[in-house]
Parts: structure tokens; sequence; C-alpha cells
């Protein structure tokens, strides 16, 4: 049995905005900002509902989204041949044009399909049938960069047929120069600052500032620069796409920028490389003269005034010897202690074996992701300078 196909043009849309495990909390927070309904928090995203534009709104402005989606199509599929021929009942000329590219994923569990790339290959199969059928020619498939990402997801009998807003990972917001070894990823980053509830006004510190990443997304933030300004998605290549009401947002969204609102931010590293990076990125995100970016290891690192709220992340480990990791943790302890007393400090660590050396003890410890590596973010409360 299959369920009714897509509206041309439905009321209201579905979503699903994809996260970083652990920021999905953080995530529907920004949703409810953002203004949008029916937030549901799930493993790894949240769903979502609205008109078109909310889909646009949410692509602009989410700053701890990877990936979004809009549903295009639910049904039961008992057999295989319930797939080719519910897919074959949408009007895919409503989704796309036939001198566009398309790519079609699938992800399958416990269905009558075996294989998740022969599902998709019947999706592209009812899809480019139909155009011969009607047009006597196809679209192209481009895995790369195609003007229509589809995402099958298919759980037992019950199907769900997505198309993605983005095309690519909405992280990418275009300021860094180069792809960097590893640096924080910008929605983790970012996750970071909203995490720690900071007022956006206070002074703020990254003393193990890598790429600045985390520095760039804080001033952001506080700039009310939305993090999708400079990025073009792939709705924009969409049939249906509303010119008027993206411009519309994109107007806005310059209205509102405001970089004379970004607070004292201080950034450090002790790494000339990293420095550069940092300085170039900051360039290319807007904002210099808004960020002090010093080029100095901790120990030697001296603030003017202690900043309302550290974050960053340190090494974990991968790459140094034990007892430089230590040695960096414990460095940032006494500089905790020394530069930033009554301050908050967010720490993104990704080892628990290292936590020890910047004796303070952690108030929170929340789980977050970062790529394949479990991590934390502990809170710490620094005292009265002794
Ligand atoms: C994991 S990276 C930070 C990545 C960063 N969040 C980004 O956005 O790219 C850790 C950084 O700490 C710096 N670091 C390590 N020990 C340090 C020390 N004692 N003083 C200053 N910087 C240090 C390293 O040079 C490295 O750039």
């Amino acid at each position: 049995m299959t369920l009714p196909p897509r509206q041309a043009a439905p009321d209201v849309v579905e979503y699903f905005a994809a996260c970083t495990l652990g920021l999905e909390g953080v995530l529907a927070n920004e949703l409810e900002g953002l203004g949008v309904d029916g937030i549901e928090s799930g493993r790894g995203g949240v769903r979502f509902e609205g008109d078109r534009t909310a889909g646009y709104r949410v692509a602009l402005w989410s700053r701890t989204a990877v990936r979004l989606q809009e549903t295009i199509g639910q049904a039961t599929i008992d057999r295989e041949d319930d797939l080719y021929d519910w897919v074959a009942s949408f009007g895919w000329d409503d989704l796309m044009r036939v001198d566009q590219t398309l790519a079609v994923d699938a992800s399958i569990r416990d269905s009558v399909f075996r294989h998740s790339k022969y599902a998709a290959l019947r999706v592209k199969d009812a899809i480019v049938d139909q155009f011969r059928e009607r047009a006597r020619r196809r679209p192209s498939v481009d895995t790369k960069r195609p003007d229509l990402q589809l995402k099958l997801h298919l759980q037992r009998d019950q199907a769900t047929l997505y198309r993605d807003l983005v095309g690519g990972s909405l992280h990418k917001r275009g300021y860094r120069p180069i792809q960097v070894k590893s640096p924080l990823n910008e929605s983790i980053a970012a996750g970071l600052v909203l995490l720690s509830e900071w007022d956006r006004r206070s002074p703020l510190c990254d003393p193990m500032c890598g790429s600045a990443t985390i520095a760039i997304e804080a001033a952001w933030i506080a700039a009310d620069r939305a993090p999708g300004l400079k990025q073009r998605f792939a709705f924009e290549r969409w049939p249906d796409f509303d010119a008027k009401a993206w411009r519309g947002l994109i107007e806005d969204a310059f209205k509102r920028m405001s970089m004379d609102s970004v607070p004292r931010i201080d950034v450090a590293d002790r790494h000339p490389g990293a420095i550069a990076i940092a300085k170039e990125s900051i360039k290319l995100a807007g904002l210099r003269d808004r960020i002090r970016v010093h080029h100095t290891a901790l120990a030697d690192f001296h603030l003017e005034a202690p900043p309302a709220v550290v974050l960053c992340n340190p090494p974990w480990g991968e790459r140094l010897d034990p007892e430089d990791l230590e040695a960096s943790w414990r460095d940032l302890g006494d500089f905790l202690r020394r530069e930033c007393p009554l301050s908050i400090a967010w720490i993104l660590s990704g080892n628990p074996a290292i936590g020890h050396a910047l004796r303070l003890k952690a108030d929170r410890k929340i789980p977050v992701h970062n790529g394949p590596i479990e991590c934390r973010v502990l809170r710490y409360e620094i005292g009265e300078r002794r």
C-alpha cells in the first residue's frame, strides 16, 4: 500500500535539520528562535515544519545545523516495485528541469531491499523514465554537485523521500582560506558558543585558538551576522524557488548585521602557522580589527582584563607527545587561574584522561561528538585570583 504522492505546492512543508550528536537541544533552541513550528528533537537532528520560506530561513540562519532536508513524500513500501511506482507517481517536472542534474542516496534498514544502492537506483530510474516518456530527454546524474539531491530513507516498510536544500554542508561558511588539518567544525564551534549562554556583550577569550573558528563564530553571533549569507544553496536552483522571498530574507539579514556590536574578543596560539590562518580567516569573515590576535604561548599570555567567558578546544593528543599534551593542559589551568578570575570556562575535550591536568573541577560535562570522536564540553567556574 502506498500513501498519496506529494501535492505540487504543499502549504506546510516538513523538514529535517541534522546536527552533530549532542547539539540537538541547541539546534532546537535556534529553530524556536527562527519561529518554525512542530519542533521535535531526535538523535542527530530536529524535525520541524513551516512554509517554504521556513526552510530558506533556517538555511540562512542556523549555526548548528549541518544538513537541511525537506520531506517530499512518505509511503509504505511492501514490495520492491512499490518504490518505483510511488516515485513515478510524483510530477517530477515540479521538482527539477530536464537539463538539471540529480543524485539519489539511500539508507535502508530491515526493508524489502537488501542493498541501499539498488533502492537509490530504482528511485533514479523512476524519475528519469518519467522524463524520457514525457520529454524524450532525461536529466543526468551528478554525484558531486547535483541540482537535486534526493535522499531515500527506508526503515522496514516506511519510506521517506527528502530533497536536500543545501547541496553540501551548512558548516562551510566560506571563511576558511585553506582546509587546515583538523580544525573545529564551524557548527560545533557555534554550538559551543551557544551552549555557553555567553551574553554576546561581555569580553570573550580563546587562548588556544588554532584557526580561530570559535572566536569567529562568537563574533558573528554577537554581530547577528547570518552564517549562510555568502553561501549558495541548492534550493536556489529549484523550479519552485521563491526568489522574491529569498531576496527579502537576505536584505533583512544585511540590515540586522552590526559588526560594531562585537565586544572585546582576544585569541592566542603559540603556533605561527595557526596564527597566520586565524588572521586570514578573521579577515575573510569580515572581522579584521574586531578580534585581537596574539601570537603567544599560554604561559606568556597576559590579558588587560579578565574575560567573562573562555571558550577553547585544547589539543587532545592524536598527534602530540603525551608530555607536551599534559603541559599544554597544565598551562591552560594556570592561565585560567592567573588571567581569568571569576570567568566561566567552557572547554571541548576529546580526551577524558587529560582533564585532570587543569587542576580544576568541572561542574558540567556535556557529551558532544566531533566527527567520530566522542567529546565532552566541560564547564568550569574559575574562582578568585589567588
Ligand atoms: C585543537 S587546536 C584548536 C583548534 C581551533 N579551535 C580551531 O578552530 O582551529 C589546539 C591549539 O592549541 C594550541 N596550543 C597547544 N598548546 C599551546 C600552548 N601551550 N600555548 C598556546 N597554544 C597552544 C595549538 O597550537 C593548536 O592550535
